[in-house]
């Protein structure tokens, strides 16, 4: 005989047990279905397994969609201070590490614990491969352990990012099946490839300026072996398409041809290389070798010309990139479910009743800090509530 459950929620990750917590504390049968041995393997690995778990300050701005506006009303519906009284009620002790970003001061195993303990009431059954998903009266849900029947599916099985860790793209062909559109998917922050590596630089990182048209954030660039990471960097990638670079500020906060005047201004006898001073030393010295190989010896002899050539490398680099390091180191996977078929009230199909589909498995892509596991909390919730 197949039971009949009111709900099954595929994945349980963040979105997925956010929303079983929910629906079976306002008295439904839930059943939550993954194929990982292990319930929330993503959030034990995130923010070096501290888990950033929310960022104070969340805003629909924070994120990328293509509709910009889609998210805000489960943000407002369910706040990072929602999910901080959570914590607190599971006494998780907890800080802030740079403004708004709340980490767990011991383990983000804490959070899946807290997740599960909410989630007491569901019926978990991990290492369950999902076959198939139809729709009849109910929807039947085949799985290698057998077939079983829901009155709602709540599609959570996230993103394309780490399939090391079981990231698969069920999510997305279950809403294509049932007629749900599907913005184009790419990694998101992550590491960017250089064409032309600088394993030399490996591990010197500095403050920069990453721009893509009108978004720009400041914050730490490190060099890797083939090519770029470090926060602002994995910021800026969400916002780069397939073949566009950013713009990098190499000297964020002041403007670099006016500084390196001052600098030849105020040394005129020092050797060129005292122009990019300000620069971490090996990263001074490649792009001297760069730039200022057959410059004059003394800076008093520097023509503006090359000042202003110099200003434009560090001020204004657009390195020219082979690509990404792809869904294999990406931290999350921008695009998914097209948000025109979904309420931003209940995350329910429009045209599919019974149907719904949260957290990153959505064309609701976070910014570094928390803001996606906000999301997940937050789309979790309000389906949750909905079911
Ligand atoms: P999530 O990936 O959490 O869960 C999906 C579940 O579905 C998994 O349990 C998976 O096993 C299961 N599943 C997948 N395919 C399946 C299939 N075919 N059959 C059955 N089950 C299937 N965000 C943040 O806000 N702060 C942070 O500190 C970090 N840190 C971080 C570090 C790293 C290394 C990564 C990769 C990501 C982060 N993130 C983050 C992003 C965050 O982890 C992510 O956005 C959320 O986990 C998304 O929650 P979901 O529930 O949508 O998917």
């Amino acid at each position: 005989m197949t039971i009949l459950y009111d709900v099954a929620v595929l994945g349980a990750g963040a979105a997925g047990l956010m929303a079983a917590a929910t629906a079976q504390q306002d008295g439904a049968s839930v059943i939550v279905l993954d194929h990982a041995p292990e319930a929330g393997r993503k959030i034990l690995i995130s923010g070096g397994g501290r888990c950033n778990f929310t960022h104070l300050d969340t805003r629909p701005e924070n994120y990328l969609s293509q509709n910009r506006h889609f998210a805000r009303s489960a943000l407002a519906r369910y706040t990072p201070r929602d999910f901080l009284a959570l914590v607190e009620k599971h006494r998780i002790a907890w800080h802030e590490k740079a403004a708004g970003q709340l980490f767990c001061d011991e383990s983000a195993r804490q959070i899946v614990a807290m997740l599960l303990a909410e989630a007491v009431g569901c019926t978990l059954r991990l290492n369950t491969r999902i076959h198939d998903v139809t729709r009849g009266e109910d929807f039947r849900i085949e799985t290698d352990g057998g077939v079983l029947a829901a009155r709602s599916v709540v599609l959570a099985t996230g993103g394309l990012s780490i399939p090391k860790l079981g990231a698969s793209d069920l999510s997305l062909r279950l809403a294509k099946r049932f007629g749900l559109r599907i913005a184009p998917t790419a990694p998101a922050l992550v590491p960017l490839v250089l064409d032309s590596p600088l394993p030399e630089l490996a591990g010197v990182s500095l403050n920069i300026a990453a721009r893509m048209g009108k978004t720009s954030f400041q914050d730490g660039m490190v060099f890797t072996h083939r090519g770029l990471s470090g926060p602002a960097i994995l910021q800026i990638s969400s916002y780069c398409a397939e073949g566009e670079s950013p713009l990098l500020d190499l000297m964020p906060g002041v403007d670099a041809l006016t500084a390196l005047r001052e600098v030849k201004r105020e040394r005129p006898r020092a050797e060129p290389a005292a122009l990019l001073a300000a620069l971490p030393q090996r990263l001074a010295r490649a792009v001297a070798a760069e730039c200022l190989a057959d410059a004059p010896k003394d800076l008093a002899n520097m023509p503006d010309r090359r000042l202003a050539m110099l200003a434009e490398r560090v001020g204004r680099w657009r390195p020219v990139l082979a690509g990404t390091e792809g869904y294999a180191k990406a931290e999350v996977m921008r695009g998914g479910i097209d948000t025109r078929d979904l309420s931003s009230q209940t995350m329910e199909a429009r045209n599919v009743p019974g149907l719904f589909a949260i957290g990153e498995a959505v064309d609701v892509t976070g910014w570094l800090g928390g803001y996606n596991f906000q999301w997940a909390w937050a789309s979790g919730h309000v389906a949750g509530k909905a079911l």
